[in-house]
């Protein structure tokens, strides 16, 4: 097992990429706060913990709105009292909206701000102060191919991400001598509910797979096992840089 006795918050958790991610850090032997967003999530959030403790760890689910400074903190402390200490963040919260940037309200944009890039800042500055009081640890931010490609419609989500890029690469100077590493994970078009307007549109499907040189969507769990590499000592000289994970969407197939 690749993470035995570690402690980690997921961030929204209660489906997709964070679902995976948090089942396979049980999986691996770390103990986790299942964090979710409403009471909508609950009784899923509550199934990802059960799924966790059947494998043997301990496990927790926290409701919180990422965004809100207070519900942060309470959310970080819990976890350090509850698990024994916090050593592995995975910031995967995020939510997404189409709407052309001439039309955009603010309202839209402090949404998509307010949970992908500053519920982010708040989750790593709490557990990255439990991390730097004791032994050190790991932030992941699932990020997105959209850190570095632009995508029309989506100027909110875009600008969120290529943030989370510079706030990683500087947290994680920030935090080396601390012992903390900070990285990005950007994952292309992987099968969750943030994708379902595509998924269910065969037209629409078909048209991402042909940007996708391995010619298909992926897995939540193809990020998860990443998540734990990275999280895990045999990732211990990494830090500062994004994983993609994309099958080779990055490549820009339809450039010719
Ligand atoms: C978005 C997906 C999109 C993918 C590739 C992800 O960040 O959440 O909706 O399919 O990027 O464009």
């Amino acid at each position: 097992m690749l993470l035995e006795g570690r402690n980690a918050i997921v961030t929204g958790a209660a489906s997709g990429i964070g679902k995976a991610t948090a089942e396979r850090l049980g999986a691996e032997g770390a103990s986790v706060c299942v964090n979710y967003y409403s009471e909508r999530e609950r009784d899923d959030a509550e199934a990802v913990v059960s799924t966790i403790e059947q494998a043997g760890t301990r496990a927790f689910a926290f409701q919180a709105d990422i965004g809100e400074e207070s519900a942060v903190e309470r959310m970080v402390a819990q976890a350090a009292e509850q698990l024994g200490g916090v050593d592995l963040l995975v910031n995967n919260a995020g939510i997404e909206k189409q709407v052309a940037l001439l039309e955009m309200s603010l309202e839209d944009w402090n949404a998509v701000l307010h949970t992908n890039l500053t519920g982010s800042f708040l989750c790593l500055r709490e557990a990255g102060k439990v991390m730097a009081a004791a032994d050190g640890g790991t932030i992941v931010n699932i990020s997105s191919v959209h850190e570095f490609i632009p995508w029309p419609g989506f100027a909110h989500y875009c600008a969120s991400k290529g943030a989370l890029r510079l706030l990683m690469k500087t947290a994680a100077r920030e935090l080396a001598g601390k012992r903390v590493r900070v990285l990005n994970i950007a994952p292309g078009a992987i099968v969750t509910p943030i994708n379902k307007f595509v998924l269910d549109d065969p037209e629409a499907k078909h048209a991402v797979e042909e940007e996708i040189p391995l010619g298909r969507i992926g897995n939540p769990d193809e990020i998860a096992a990443a998540v734990a590499w990275l999280a895990s000592d045999q990732a211990s000289y990494v830090t500062g840089t994004t994983l993609v994970i994309d099958g080779g969407m990055s490549l820009y197939p339809k450039f010719v």
